[in-house]
């Protein structure tokens, strides 16, 4: 959280207008229908509303555009990268892994070498392969110059193996100083020096999950230089319904970034360090959109696909930039995504979509036939959202014929979702813009992080509906539990609310209603907005299973 050091001039307390590189028409709903629909907002929110553009549903996110202080590549010259898959070092009965956390320079804008945090020293970091059921134990060791916490996102994980933002991994060079500021007087955290184990019984369904790093009051600028990386879980279930898979099932990492005019990742950190003073330059409270987008690490990369089926896991790993992927051209007669899973696993049924809104940490498992385009075609996979650089974000080029084996069943899963009567408590938490320590921040339910602030206490097993409102644009992600997305908007879910999901992305002035059950462990846990800067700026609290 900012405002931890006397020594930042913290003058508005309010987050500042809203901004970004999409030409914000709107104005759809007057200031004063917007205030309504946000409820009860009071002088924060109402004074951050400086612009309309924050009205529109559609914009590429909530933050402000960094740009690149070196020229951008050409689009569609790079391969596409798919990050290494980790071999576990010994299987039996468990499987361990261990990863190191280092710095190393790799070479993302062609020409231009970039400094970069990564797992083993790539970004992405190498992709786990688990199966369901099958405990996966990771060792990760610390040789970068800060504290690490390593959060396997979508994981039903125990507390203390989950990331909590005080679980500190210490530099094995040492750590000495470091901050010390309101959110890290923690009794609880769990501190380890130079290394530990995470274990994950991997007790939940095939999904597309991913790791980052979850440090107090640093994640964005960890997970910018690059700590990320997928988590794949496989099951039977998924196994035996002939997908595309082998070379033909792509993990899609999408992230966008700005490099300065050494082509270092630039990122506005008031401490670029990332050792001290937490938080951002006020332009950017609001998050950091770069100008250039990567897929798997790579600038608007090119990858040759046959005249066939693929599954394509999409991330949007970005900071707090939204997306609106769609296929350019479309095939005939459209629907060229075919929808299979979301966040958390298989739908009941497939879905096809012409396009495909995405924000912050969602996923989405889709199936692209490029068998309706002809050979030669290209493909190139566009972000409706953006404008110049940003509304483009990789290429396909369909290169040859080739026999398909794969398919896909008109029915996917089992998907249960408990109903409203299950439901034992109902609670209610704003996402707002406010005062963190005397700065402008992110709270919810009024209130920054504190790691001893509980906000809910479900029972283990308990079934809860969580309604979550929004000023701005703010994807809300629930550690520990998948949910249903019951309502949207005072509405029925939209079409691409279906399955089980960790991350909902909250338009501004928007009301979700999820609903989840709360089994797996006790313990304490964090939900909060992944927008990594407003994260980072307090926009996170408590859970406790009990
Ligand atoms: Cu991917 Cu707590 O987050
Ligand atoms: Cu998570
Ligand atoms: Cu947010």
């Amino acid at each position: 959280m900012p405002g931890q050091t006397g020594d930042v001039p913290g003058p508005t307390g309010i987050p500042p207008g809203p901004t970004g590189d999409v030409p914000g028409p709107t104005g759809v709903l007057s200031r004063r229908a917007f205030l309504g629909l946000a409820g009860g907002a009071g002088v924060v929110l109402a004074a951050g509303l400086a612009g309309p553009r924050l009205l529109s549903a559609g914009a590429q996110g909530t933050g402000e555009l960094l740009r690149s202080g070196i020229p951008l590549p050409e689009p569609f010259r790079v391969p596409l990268p798919i990050p290494r898959v980790l071999r576990p070092y010994t299987k039996d009965g468990t499987d361990r892994y261990t990863i190191t956390q280092r710095e190393a320079t790799a070479e993302i804008i062609p020409g231009v070498r970039t400094p970069i945090w990564g797992y083993d020293g790539t970004f992405p970091g190498p992709t786990i392969e688990s199966r369901r059921d099958r405990t996966a134990v990771i060792h990760h060791r610390n040789e970068l110059p800060v504290p690490t916490v390593v959060h396997l996102h979508g994981g039903r994980t125990p507390a203390d193996s989950d990331g909590y933002p005080t679980d500190l991994v210490l530099p094995a060079a040492g750590w000495d100083d470091g901050h010390s500021g309101h959110g890290m007087h923690d009794a609880r955290a769990r501190i380890a020096q130079g290394s530990r184990d995470y274990l994950f019984p991997m007790r939940q369904r095939a999904a597309t999950l991913w790791y980052h790093d979850h440090r107090m009051d640093f994640t964005g600028p960890a997970v910018y230089r690059g700590l990320a990386g997928f988590h794949l879980i496989r099951d039977d279930e998924e196994e035996a319904l002939d997908l595309p898979a082998g070379d033909r099932e792509l993990p899609l990492m999408i992230a966008d970034r700005a490099f300065d005019e050494h082509g270092a990742f630039a990122y506005p950190s008031l401490d670029p360090t990332l050792r001290t003073t937490p938080g951002v330059t006020e332009a950017y409270v609001e998050g950091v959109f770069g100008d250039v987008i990567l897929v798997n690490g790579a600038p608007w990369p090119i990858h040759e696909v046959a005249a066939a089926r693929y599954r394509l896991r999409v991330l949007n790993a970005s900071n707090a930039r939204r997306y609106d992927l769609a296929l350019d051209p479309p095939p005939p007669g459209g629907g060229g995504f075919v929808q299979i899973g979301s966040d958390l696993g298989l739908l009941d049924a497939p879905r096809s979509h012409d396009h495909l809104p995405i924000g912050p940490a969602e996923r989405y498992d889709v199936v692209v036939d490029f068998g309706r385009y002809p050979v030669g075609a290209q493909v190139t996979l566009v972000n409706r959202l953006g404008t110049g650089p940003t509304a483009r974000v990789m290429r396909f080029v369909v290169a040859r014929r080739a026999p398909d084996e794969s398919r896909i069943p008109p029915k996917l899963s089992d998907l249960a979702p408990p109903s409203r009567s299950q439901a034992t408590t109902v609670r209610e938490f704003a996402f707002r813009g406010g005062h963190v320590h005397g700065r402008a921040g992110w709270v919810i339910g009024g209130e920054p992080f504190a790691p001893d602030r509980m906000s809910a206490r479900p029972r283990l097993g308990d079934v809860e509906i969580w309604r979550f409102v929004a000023d701005v644009h703010h994807p809300v992600h629930l550690h520990l539990v998948g949910f249903h997305i019951l309502s949207r908007g005072g509405r029925p879910p939209g079409p691409f609310d279906g399955g089980l999901k960790d991350t909902v992305d909250l338009s501004p002035g928007q009301s979700v209603e999820v609903i989840a059950r709360f089994d797996g462990y006790r313990g304490r846990y964090v939900f909060h907005c992944h927008n990594a800067e407003h994260e980072d700026m307090a926009m996170m609290a408590n859970f406790e299973v009990i």
